[in-house]
């Protein structure tokens, strides 16, 4: 289930604002992304990963540490750091592994999922709670996705109760129009709820039983 942006409570947002502020910066975000899977590391070894001198790692070390994010322990002559538990390790978690899923999965840039004709007015959203990036983003009378981010995964294909997701190299010749409806995504909601409209108008979808009536 989606959580209403309405209800946060005050302090949960509070909460969220601080871990996003502390993964604002180039360096603590890479400090926070090396030490993810419970690794423990020196200062010399995380300044070479985050690609900053020891320095400033030292810096944004104490700036984690007295935020509760890092701890560190003595060892011999060496200080380790490693994460605590804490909204800033979780999102960078979800931020790390989504970035790693789209660059491990790049595609070809030609291709991603189109979403069709059978999606106006029924908007199951089955799709959306499948979806690994999050690329399907609603307008006024169907879902689109999102031709930039869409990583080709084929998830959502298979949720869809009316069978309105295809590869676009496999959309159906009556439905090629969608193509374009899903990349004027780019250029704005606004674009493809008019391009929507005009589709509707000039070729109404028929109904789908117990969906589209
Ligand atoms: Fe539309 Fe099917 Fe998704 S109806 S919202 S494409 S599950
Ligand atoms: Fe998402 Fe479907 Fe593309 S699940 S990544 S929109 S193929």
């Amino acid at each position: 289930m989606r959580p209403d942006a309405q209800q946060l409570a005050a302090s949960e947002v509070e909460r969220l604002t601080r871990a996003f502020r502390l993964l604002g910066d180039p360096g603590r975000l890479r400090l926070v992304a090396a030490l993810l899977d419970d690794c423990e590391y020196p200062v010399r070894k995380l300044s070479s990963i985050a690609l900053l001198s020891e320095t400033a790692t030292s810096q944004q070390l104490r700036v984690l540490h007295d935020a509760g994010v890092v701890r560190r322990r003595r060892v011999g002559r060496q200080v380790l750091y490693r994460l605590s538990g804490s909204d800033t390790r979780a999102l960078a978690r979800r931020a790390v592994q989504r970035a790693a899923l789209r660059s491990s999965k790049r595609k070809d840039p030609l291709v991603t999922y189109i979403i069709t004709e059978p999606c106006i007015d029924v908007k199951d959203k089955s799709c959306v709670d499948v979806c690994p990036v999050d690329c399907i983003h609603e307008s006024d009378r169907m879902l689109v996705i999102d031709p930039e981010e869409c990583i080709d995964c084929g998830a959502c294909e298979p949720e869809c109760p009316v069978e309105a997701i295809y590869p676009e190299d496999a959309v159906p010749d009556k439905w090629e129009p969608f193509i374009r409806i899903n990349y004027a995504y780019t250029d704005g909601l606004e674009r493809v709820n008019e391009l929507v409209h005009d589709r509707a108008a000039q070729s109404p979808p028929p109904t789908i039983s117990g969906y589209r009536e």
